[in-house]
């Protein structure tokens, strides 16, 4: 099994839970990752490749029966660094797994993000019209939509992951622990917002089952062959925060609303601000955008039906997983 993006959060992760479970991982970096997620993980083979470029692709797909893609740029300062990293890099993928003789399967790692928000009440499945919101999510929208040009050469399946938390994780717990820590909680607008979740080892297993059981795409069928996963539940951002807030010890959180204009006019000052410290902002006007919306839900009945997906964390028990890893981290 080859696994793209191997050296970030949920690569990391995956690469232990497939070792772990006795199969042969090719873990596919660059020659500039930080490799730190990797360390200690013995059986592990590498290749040094660039999506981007192509360079040494071919090699590396040498041998390969399966490819779990999840490199990928979840995070960027210009629209063009999305389309760069998610699409074309995927492109160059699929170009490079249809050339074999024997092409590998593929199971791509999109988003929740690429099919778009939901409503509250009203969690997505796969039925619904696409709709995405973000530059971010058009363009795993777009890589999807390569990798099915591809359906008759390459069979694929696509996972839709919602927000994706624990150990390694970037974004979700560095960004909502800190205020949890202070027992405040920023929503932006009034109303109701609702969200799907996942802990990466739940995502980790969907990945494995899908590339056994999982449909593939097929170019007939637009909304067969990708599925949501999650942990079966909705909550609301102020169930969030109670959680992450028990989590640090605090028994009280308080959710402060911030007005829409505010928080757009938060992400248009951090994104002005970014190229100073050298990496993409987490709070930037696309982000601002998904975050702006009411629900970000999905159903995982066709995992559930189709991968025999079962979640084992719900968000305390995740919560609880996660703050031993980060707490390790700093003993
Ligand atoms: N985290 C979430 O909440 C979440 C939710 C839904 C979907 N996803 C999707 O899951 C996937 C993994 O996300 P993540 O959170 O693990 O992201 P991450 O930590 O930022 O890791 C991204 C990985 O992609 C690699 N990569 C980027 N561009 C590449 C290129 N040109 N060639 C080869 N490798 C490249 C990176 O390599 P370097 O180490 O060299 O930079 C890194 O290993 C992404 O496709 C993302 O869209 C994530």
């Amino acid at each position: 099994m080859l696994v793209t993006g191997a050296s970030g959060f949920i690569g990391s992760n995956l690469v232990r839970h497939l070792v772990r479970r006795g199969h042969q991982v090719t873990a596919m970096v660059r020659s500039t990752s930080n490799l730190a997620a990797l360390a200690g993980i013995t059986d592990l083979r590498f290749a040094v490749a660039d999506l981007e470029s192509g360079d040494s692709l071919a090699a590396a797909l040498d041998g390969v029966g399966t490819v779990i893609h999840l490199a990928g740029v979840p995070n960027a300062r210009q629209t063009g660094d999305y389309w760069r990293g998610n699409v074309d890099a995927t492109r160059r993928l699929c170009q490079a797994i249809a050339a074999r003789a024997k092409a590998p399967r593929i199971v791509l790692c999109s988003s929740l993000a690429a099919a778009g928000p939901s409503r509250p009440g009203c969690p997505r499945d796969e039925s619904d019209a696409v709709r995405p919101v973000s530059q971010y999510g058009r363009s795993k929208l777009a890589a999807e939509q390569v990798v099915r040009g591809y359906a008759d050469r390459i069979q694929a399946v696509v996972l839709r992951p919602p927000m994706v938390y624990g150990p390694g994780d970037r974004v979700v717990m560095p960004t909502f622990l800190p205020m949890a820590r202070r027992g405040v909680c920023v929503k932006a607008g009034l109303g109701r917002r609702e969200y799907s979740i996942i802990h990466v080892f739940d995502l980790c297993a969907a990945l494995l089952a899908a590339i056994d059981q999982g449909t593939t795409l097929s170019r007939d069928d637009m909304r067969g062959g990708a599925y949501f996963v999650s942990d079966g539940h909705t909550y609301a951002i102020e169930d969030l925060c109670a959680a992450l807030s028990r989590a640090v010890g605090r028994s009280r959180v308080r959710t402060i609303p911030v007005p829409r204009t505010v928080v757009r006019a938060g992400g248009l000052l951090a994104q002005l601000i970014a190229p100073a410290s050298g990496s993409p902002s987490i709070v930037n006007p696309d982000k601002v955008r998904e975050f702006c919306q009411s629900a970000w839900t999905c159903r995982t009945t066709r995992a559930r039906d189709e991968l025999a997906f079962t979640p084992r964390y719900d968000l305390a028990d995740g919560l609880a997983q996660a703050m031993t890893w980060y707490r390790d981290q700093k003993a």
